[in-house]
């Protein structure tokens, strides 16, 4: 199983170019059966990663563009009405895939945003009072931009909560960028990848990461780290016992992608950042600093509180 791990990172890695540590983010979503939000510029390789994630799998895939006019019907499905048997039919709507890619998700209204809630929370969907499973594996990666441009709606707290993670993807280093002009991967190669990795090992993995131990002292370690968010001066708003349970499943989910069934301290560490960061609120928040004062918040809380030997 592990190597076939390695090839779906290779196969991504083959074109989104460069930032490995982000296709390690996305993967430890996909195994902790987490959905992930990238923030960052455009033109930096937001789609394409999710693409190349989505086509190195055999998987069902669907991509939605979000836009003002979309509505939750365009997203979930309609009932229609047949007169041949005088009953109503479900049409499913691009919802009903594996991975869906909910592009640009900030241009939406916030009614066609809440519309995800159900899917990404129960793996469900209803319509007209009648509640559709979906199927496993299901992920959502969605793509905002962080800029609130005009015409734009921030996710509100309630669904920013809903994903496991919350990544950029920064610049290329020159070199990554240079590979990135002269292969014009979008165009090339990413068309022709094939699938690497099975539905039923998708499943596997996520099960193994369910069952990777976590021993506990990290346990406390994990709640330690998010009473002290809790506490700290400079945040309104700490993580929550949902954000401790994510956190959890993120450290499961970077060990059995590290090739381990128990989790050690550094799979906690790593992952505070993109679990915790979008769960908390400055008191500052309207200064503009939001992001560094959350990025300091959490350096310290990781510094004060004790990491287990
Ligand atoms: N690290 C990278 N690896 C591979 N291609 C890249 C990378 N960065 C940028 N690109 C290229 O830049 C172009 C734009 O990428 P993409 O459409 O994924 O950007 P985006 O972040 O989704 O932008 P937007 O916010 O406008 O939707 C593509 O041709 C893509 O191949
Ligand atoms: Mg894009």
């Amino acid at each position: 199983m592990q190597d076939t791990l390695e090839r779906l990172r290779a196969s991504i890695a083959s074109v989104y170019l460069g930032n490995t540590r982000a296709i390690d983010r996305l993967l430890v979503c996909l195994l902790a059966r987490g959905h992930c939000l990238i923030e960052d510029v455009p033109g930096v390789g937001k789609t394409v990663l999710a693409n190349a994630l989505a086509r190195s799998l055999d998987c069902t895939f669907s991509r939605i563009q979000f836009t003002p006019d979309l509505l939750p019907s365009d997203i979930l499905g309609v009932s229609v009405y047949r007169r041949e048997t005088g009953e109503f039919e479900f049409k499913k709507g691009p919802l009903f895939a594996n991975i869906v890619l909910a592009d640009e998700i900030n241009r939406a209204t916030p009614r066609t945003q809440t519309a995800l809630l159900e899917a990404m929370n129960e793996a469900s969907v209803t319509v007209d009072a009648r509640t559709y499973r979906l199927d496993q594996p299901f992920m959502l990666v969605a793509t905002q931009n962080p800029s609130d441009f005009e015409g734009t709606y921030l996710l509100p707290e309630n669904q920013l909560d809903r994903f496991l993670m919350r990544i950029s993807l920064g610049y290329p280093a020159p070199a990554d960028e240079a590979r990135v002009l002269a292969l014009r991967p979008a165009a090339g190669a990413l068309q022709s990848l094939a699938p690497v990795m099975r539905t039923a090992d998708v499943l596997t993995l996520q099960a193994r990461t369910d069952a990777a131990r976590l021993d506990r002292t990290l346990i406390d370690y994990i709640i330690a780290l998010a009473t002290a968010t809790r506490r700290d001066e400079e945040l309104s708003l700490g993580v929550s016992p949902r954000g401790a349970l994510a956190l959890a499943q993120a450290a499961r989910a970077t060990a059995v992608l590290a090739g381990r069934d128990y989790v050690i301290p550094e799979d906690i560490t790593q992952n505070v950042g993109p679990v915790c960061a979008h769960r908390v609120q400055s008191r500052a928040s309207l200064n503009g600093s939001t992001a560094e004062t959350i990025d300091r918040v959490l350096s310290r809380v990781m510094q004060r509180v004790p990491s287990p030997a």
